[in-house]
This record gives C-alpha cells, sequence and structure tokens, in this order.
C-alpha cells in the first residue's frame, strides 16, 4: 500500500477532504481497516457511535466510549471529523421509545442532547449533522416524533441549540435521496429557504448519496449543488456508496461504479464542494452488508476498499479525478 502516495495528500493539495464513515469495533479489530483509514482518508463520521440510540444505552447516562475512540483517533491523524447526527427519527435508545413524555419534556430533553453532545465536542468535531432525514420522499415534512411534539421549529431550535453552545462548529441539515434535481431536492431547498428565512443558524447541507440501484445523474448533481450554494449553504457528499441491482448488474461493475465515482468527484470540483465521505472504509464494513435486505437487492461491494482494504477501480477514480485538477 505504501510505495503509492496516499489519497488524502493527493486530496489535501486541491483543499479536497476524502473521508470515510467509521465503526469503532472495525477500527479496534482490523488493522488493515484502520491502516487504509489513517493513511488514505482526511476525514471521517462516526457510523453509528454518535447516534442518540448507541451513545445513550440507559436512561440517564451517555456511553462515549466508542465515539470518543473514533473522535480521537481522527484528531490524531489530522482528520477532519463530522458529527452524526443529533436529531433523527432511527436509532433512538429503546427506554426513549417506550417513555410517555409531554410535548415540553421532549423539548428539554432534545435541547440537553444537543447541549451535552456538541458541547462535549466542540474542539474535536468539526461538522454536525444536526438533523437528518427531516423531508419525505414525497417532499412532505416527515412525522417524526420530533415534529409531533414540536413541529417543522424543531429544527430552527436544534440548530439554534448547537450554534450556543458551540459558535465556531459548521452545522447541517443531512437527507437521502435530494442529490440530483427532483422532488424530494425541490422540497429540502424550500426548508432550506425557510430556515434561512427565520434565521436559522444552519452552514450548509450534506447529500447522501447512496447511489444503491440507480445512480443521480452527475450533471443535475451539480446542478442542486449550484442551487443551494446561491442560498449561501456549503455543501458536502456525507455518505457515498455504489452499488448495482443485485439481479441485474452491469457487466464491468467495478469499472462502471469506477467511472460513477470519478464523475462525481469531478462533478464536486467543478461546483466547489470539498468533502466527500464515503459511507465504509472498506466493502467488508459497508452497511450494505447487514442492512435490512440491502445484501440480496444490491452488490455488496460499494466502496474504494475491498474487504481487504486493497484499492479498487474506484479508488483509483477518484485519486486520477483530483490529480487531474493541480
Ligand atoms: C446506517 C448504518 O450504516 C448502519 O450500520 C445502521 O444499522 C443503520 O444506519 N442514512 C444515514 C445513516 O444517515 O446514519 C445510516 O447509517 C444510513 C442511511
Amino acid at each position: 500500500m505504501s510505495n503509492e502516495r496516499p489519497l488524502r495528500e493527493i486530496a489535501h493539495e486541491c483543499g479536497f477532504k476524502v473521508g470515510a464513515a467509521v465503526d469503532s469495533d472495525l477500527l479496534r479489530n482490523d488493522v488493515s481497516y484502520r491502516d487504509a483509514l489513517r493513511y488514505e482518508f482526511n476525514a471521517l463520521t462516526p457510523e453509528n457511535a454518535l447516534k442518540m440510540g448507541p451513545l445513550r444505552p440507559i436512561r440517564g447516562t451517555y456511553d462515549f466510549a466508542d465515539a470518543d475512540a473514533i473522535v480521537n483517533f481522527g484528531r490524531k491523524h489530522g482528520m477532519t471529523i463530522r458529527g452524526h447526527t443529533l436529531v433523527w427519527h432511527n436509532q433512538t435508545p429503546a427506554w426513549f421509545q417506550a417513555w410517555d413524555y409531554t410535548d415540553e419534556q421532549l423539548r428539554r430533553f432534545l435541547r440537553d442532547h444537543i447541549h451535552t453532545v456538541v458541547g462535549r465536542y466542540r474542539s474535536k468535531i468539526d461538522t454536525w449533522d444536526v438533523v437528518n432525514e427531516a423531508v419525505s420522499d414525497d417532499g412532505t415534512m416527515r412525522e417524526t416524533v420530533w415534529y409531533d411534539a414540536m413541529g417543522e421549529r424543531y429544527i430552527d431550535r436544534a440548530f439554534e441549540w448547537a450554534n450556543e453552545i458551540s459558535p465556531e462548529t459548521d452545522l447541517y441539515y443531512n437527507d437521502y435521496g435530494a442529490d440530483a434535481v427532483n422532488k424530494k431536492s425541490d422540497a429540502v431547498y424550500e426548508l432550506m429557504e425557510r430556515l434561512l428565512d427565520r434565521g436559522v443558524p444552519i452552514d450548509g447541507v450534506g447529500f447522501q448519496l447512496h447511489a444503491l440501484g440507480d445512480r443521480p445523474n452527475p450533471e443535475s448533481v451539480g446542478e442542486n449543488f449550484r442551487r443551494f450554494q446561491d442560498l449561501g449553504l456549503d455543501v458536502q457528499i456525507t455518505e457515498m456508496d455504489v452499488a448495482f441491482p443485485a439481479d441485474d448488474p452491469p457487466e464491468n461493475p467495478l469499472e462502471k461504479q469506477a467511472e460513477y465515482y470519478g464523475d462525481i468527484v469531478r462533478t464536486c470540483l467543478a461546483v466547489d464542494c470539498n468533502m466527500l465521505i464515503t459511507w465504509g472504509v472498506n466493502d467488508a464494513g459497508s452497511w450494505v452488508r447487514e442492512f435490512k435486505d440491502f445484501a440480496s437487492r444490491y452488490t455488496v461491494d460499494p466502496l474504494l476498499f475491498d474487504d481487504h482494504s486493497n484499492r479498487k477501480p474506484a479508488y483509483r477514480a477518484v485519486r486520477d479525478a483530483l490529480r487531474r485538477v493541480k
């Protein structure tokens, strides 16, 4: 691995961050995973460790061990760190789901959560996904526990609470399926307009870009990113992976995958989106292998590194796209 220049060095030369979502067990136990992460990437996101469920398994306490391990590893190796995520409808603690709260109790609970977690990592986490996936696939506001208790203003409050405890941190809204210009990204765009009109302290939008089954058109992705930038927001790709339908893969899946990664990096560079995080370090650790029925629906090697953390054609496509801009 070490006789080629690391990707992070090439990325750094054009002001780009290339990152990966990190799992704390794999980081502890898999040497090739750890080495690839440290050597090749200059950004990371804890994949699960900072979500409310994993962080608060028992009522009244926080368990920061896994999150600390990942965040400290990233800091030690000079990586930019994205915190993921403060307010989401998934992966909340079991005890929380069973709790019979009033709307006011829920509001205070969320405020305390944000103050505690953002405050703890104030000097370590550069960017937070404050709110994740607040818009439904049909473009309406998703009816979550947060929405039920506080209406759309839960989003305003979440950003305000994060901002008051850590004004220097970049605060993002993050979503899937809104990568290209489409009905969902229109709805996210309108939500961003409303937040900005109300003076909500938001810095950017994270586009997940899980290209599972289909691949958003790169030109449309660029056009979409530009319109968000025109609102004064930054854009980042926060959870990218590329997989094909399991029952109908293309003839050369690894080449096709590489081509798409390359196209997306070129799109980023053209529109001044300077961060691309892949949702995992290597294929063996991809969520596609264990999440719901994904492994039967999609090809299961969606990332830049194979099961043993060897570089794939997709890796070389990302590297070559970055090299060309020097
Ligand atoms: C996924 C993780 O990768 C899985 O390990 C977990 O079981 C479920 O969540 N959108 C997001 C991420 O914002 O937090 C999700 O991560 C993938 C989809």
